[in-house]
């Protein structure tokens, strides 16, 4: 899911995506797996997951385009002094070195193109965690725009050369939403 800045700041400062602060299941399942500190929260949102793994020590940096959901990230983060970095960019040109990361997390956010900077920036053994809805979810009952949704398959396919470790596309509850989702965690060989 992509869409335009002002968008983004406006649902955030409607408060329909800054309350959630519960980490994705798929980050609590397999956040150990990362074989060092630095992870990338790409589209971060307001942090939930990004807070989740820099309380557990590890050295994060969350990027945002939304100046609204940067500022409720800064505003959880408070004097917490959590390893967290947010930074203000666009995904489309990741302003991150080559091998910087030893983990790169993606949630509900989709560029296609980017998917080999994703690679890129993973140092070897790095983990990659990825949950996004699939087309699908259109089908029951949602409105979504249909390019930053995934064909069923797509994302094993979108990042080639890495060894998956799980994938899963299902539907799950998450609170009072239904999402139709493919999730994917891959090393990076
Ligand atoms: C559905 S939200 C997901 C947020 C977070 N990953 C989560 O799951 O809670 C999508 C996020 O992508 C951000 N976003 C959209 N386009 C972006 C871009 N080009 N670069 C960086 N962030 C972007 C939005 O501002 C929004 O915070």
């Amino acid at each position: 899911m992509s869409g335009e800045a002002k968008d983004w700041d406006e649902r955030y400062r409607s408060g329909f995506y800054g309350g959630n602060i519960e980490p994705h299941g798929l980050v609590k399942k397999f956040w150990k797996a990362f074989p060092g500190v630095f992870v990338a929260d790409i589209a971060m949102g307001s942090g939930r997951d990004a807070i989740f793994l820099a309380s557990r020590g590890l050295s994060v940096t969350g990027l945002e385009r939304s100046a609204e959901a940067a500022r409720i990230a800064r505003e959880s983060i408070g004097g917490k002094n959590l390893p967290l970095s947010v930074v203000r960019g666009d995904a489309a040109r990741l302003p991150f070195k080559k091998e910087s990361f030893n983990g790169v997390i993606v949630f509900y956010f989709l560029l296609r193109e980017i998917a080999p900077e994703i690679t890129a920036i993973l140092k070897r053994d790095g983990i990659l965690i990825y949950e996004t809805h699939l087309k699908r979810q259109n089908a029951a009952g949602r409105s979504m725009n249909p390019a930053f949704l995934l064909d069923d398959g797509e994302l094993l396919g979108l990042f080639p050369g890495m060894e998956t470790i799980f994938y899963e596309e299902a539907v799950r509850r998450d609170g009072e939403k239904t999402r139709i989702t493919a999730q994917l965690v891959a090393r990076k060989r």
